[in-house]
């Protein structure tokens, strides 16, 4: 039994010492945030340029396009494409773009600020 608490004491000391600074809210809301609808499509047409936080990768940060952009002028970009972006309204449905572009929408500046 004591020698138990001791283990406990000694883990509880060392975590202490590593200082746990590193905080992943950014990711794990963004995660939480989206309809998993959206999330799927996200992870199968778009992941591969926009990365799977939205950081950016050959494509630009989504991570605020909410703020940026509203929902009628994602539905057109993710139909028509950019450039450097393909058109998607030949591979997704018009109600999947939507989804997106709402779901896209959502990830706005002021999200993380919000209580
Ligand atoms: C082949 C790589 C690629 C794929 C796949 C891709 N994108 Fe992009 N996307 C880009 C590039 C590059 C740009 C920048 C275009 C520009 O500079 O005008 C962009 C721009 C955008 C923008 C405008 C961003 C801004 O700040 O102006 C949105 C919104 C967007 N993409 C959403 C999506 C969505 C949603 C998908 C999945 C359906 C997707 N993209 C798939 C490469 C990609």
């Amino acid at each position: 039994m004591g020698g138990g608490l001791l283990i406990v004491a000694m883990a509880l000391a060392l975590a202490a010492c590593s200082g746990g600074t590193d905080r992943q809210g950014s990711e794990a809301g963004a995660a939480a945030s989206g309809g998993t609808d959206a999330m799927t499509l996200y992870k199968k047409q778009c992941l591969s340029c926009h990365a799977a936080d939205l950081s950016g990768r050959v494509g630009p940060s989504l991570e605020e396009i909410g703020s940026k952009m509203s929902e009628r002028q994602l539905i057109d970009t993710i139909q028509d494409g950019a450039k450097g972006m393909p058109a998607f309204k030949k591979v997704l449905r018009a109600d999947e773009i939507e989804t997106l572009a709402q779901w896209l929408s959502t990830h706005t500046q002021a999200e993380e600020d919000k209580p």
